[in-house]
């Protein structure tokens, strides 16, 4: 059973932003109307924006009624109420001040106790200044009974060098204890049941492996362009915004070794440890991944823009919209198993998953079947939109003949379990407030995974002239497919609708 976290303050640096009130705040109106907030709980946004309390909070609860429809209004009002506006700049000490006489204002007001959380939805540049000033105005100190935890956003640096860097500036002032590098794919059902799928049945783990496993594939594919985020995402890509973050995330759940329990470090020790076990180098980075770029095409009926034709995009821009690589593992349990991986923007379909391809049958012992006919076992974990597992095996069909047709085994999450509304961030959040590191990435988790990117950035970094394209509303570029075809493999089709059954 759940129990509510210790009384707290909730501060958000960014908290007049998109992300608070499009996701953290509906997230704290589900973790409410689900008994998971204590009694004592105030928030503080810290923005830069004109605003007084009052102001702030009835915008916020205009928005909140739209983006917290499903939550019932005395839950949404209770939240409102609790609602408090630090005006500053981030990285002015002034700001500090001003929060440091708030704070303990508030939590003697809401009874909130002595503990807070600071969530810093801020651009990037932010987050070593915030934690410095955090720092300065000692509001990272802990005491008994009283714990400060920072939840720090993604991208967590642009590359090794630079992770390494805020890693090391942000560990000078609070402890890895105290520090929770987020990543959103971490608080969504369907990855988090990866685990619960390996290591909670007898079934998979002793054929988890290559004796049995011919190949991993990892899809995130999109089919929203860039929208209005094109400052941001011209400058970062879709190798920075998803591989080292939500890809690898995936990547190492269905990779790792079993943790001997389920504890913070046991997990995260084993997830970076299959990290580190991934062998790629200079020439992995020349050989083994594509980047494209969308033009303009048709996704679900609409037109879409050529990327270099978005707000903010740079007319001329190189910044790749799509990229695919091969990975592979060198350890007892993956070599010579290929992890394929793809994400894109403005693809023909939305689809999150993972596709685990196990070997063919060793000899067809039907005379009328030959040996390539028999389809091989996929076992597909879909985590988005639809939410499942299936796995795709060979029948008899009936008849007199003795012919063989493919077939599907399917649990979809729906079916079973009644699901409450969320946002994914409920998890994580309820997660940090209860002192659970488990879900949160550990510094040298982030940094295993900007060293297999590393390569990759220096050779892009070497390289002028056009990307290959790929017309949104399509699969992706040719050169993807090539990518596999060269294995003798092919991607699982983006049309194959959720967990049924593959073309
Ligand atoms: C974010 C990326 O971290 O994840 C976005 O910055 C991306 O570019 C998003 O669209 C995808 O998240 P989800 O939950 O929609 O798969």
């Amino acid at each position: 059973m759940n129990r509510a976290p210790d009384p707290c303050l909730f501060v958000i640096f960014g908290g007049g932003g998109d992300l608070a009130s499009r996701l953290l705040l509906p997230a704290l109106c589900n973790l409410k109307a689900t008994g998971l907030l204590p009694e004592g709980f105030a928030l503080v946004a810290v923005a830069r924006g004109d605003m007084t309390d009052e102001s702030f909070r009835s915008q916020t609860c205009a928005t909140l009624e739209k983006t917290a429809a499903s939550v019932a209004q005395n839950d949404r009002q209770w939240i409102c109420d609790r609602l408090h506006y630090v005006r500053g700049e981030f990285d002015n000490s002034h700001t500090y001040a001003a929060l440091g006489q708030r704070m303990p204002e508030l939590q003697q007001k809401l009874n909130a106790g002595p503990s807070a959380l600071f969530y810093l939805a801020t651009p990037p540049a932010f987050f070593a200044p915030i934690v410095r000033q955090l720092g300065a105005a000692a509001l990272a100190r802990e005491g008994v009974g009283r714990w400060r935890r920072v939840i720090i956003e993604k991208p967590f640096g642009r590359d090794l060098a630079s992770a390494m860097a805020l890693n090391s500036e942000i560990l000078s002032i609070l402890s890895e204890t105290q520090t929770y590098r987020i990543d959103h794919y971490l608080g969504k059902e369907t990855v988090q049941n990866i685990m619960a799928l390996r290591f909670a049945n007898g079934l998979f783990e002793p054929l988890w492996n290559r004796g049995h496993i011919d190949h991993v594939q990892i899809t995130v594919a999109e089919t929203l362009g860039v929208e209005h985020r094109g400052r941001f995402y011209d400058a970062t890509g879709a190798l920075r915004d998803m591989v080292p973050s939500h890809l690898f995330q995936l990547l190492s759940l269905v990779a790792m070794e079993p943790p001997t329990c389920f504890d913070a470090d046991q997990v995260r020790v084993e997830k970076t440890k299959v990290l580190n076990a991934v062998h790629f180098g200079e020439e992995e980075a020349r050989a083994d991944v594509v980047r494209a770029q969308y033009v303009a095409g048709i996704v679900d009926g609409q037109k879409l823009a050529a990327y270099r034709n978005s707000p903010d995009v740079r007319a001329d821009s190189g910044t790749e919209t799509f990229v695919a690589l091969k990975l592979r593992i060198a350890n007892w349990r993956w070599t010579g198993v290929p992890f394929y991986l793809r994400t894109g923007k403005g693809l023909k379909k939305r689809r999150t998953e993972i596709l685990i391809r196990f070997k063919r049958a060793p000899l067809a012992l039907f005379h009328e079947v030959s040996h390539a006919e028999l389809v091989p076992n996929d076992l597909i974990l879909s985590i988005q939109p639809d939410e499942g597992v299936s796995l795709r095996f060979n029948a008899k069909v009936p008849g007199q003949q003795f012919r063989l047709g493919d077939v599907n085994m399917e649990f979809k999450y729906g079916d079973y379990f009644q699901a409450e509304p969320r946002t994914g961030y409920e998890t994580l959040l309820y997660d940090c407030m209860t002192g659970d590191a488990t879900q949160f990435q550990r510094a040298d988790t982030i940094e295993a995974g900007w060293k297999i990117v590393q390569p990759i950035l220096d050779n892009w970094a070497t390289k002028k002239g056009a990307l290959p394209e790929y017309p949104a509303g399509s699969s992706g570029p040719r050169e993807a497919d090539e990518l596999m075809e060269r294995d003798g493999r092919r991607w699982r089709s983006l049309d194959s609708n959720g967990t049924e059954k593959a073309s």
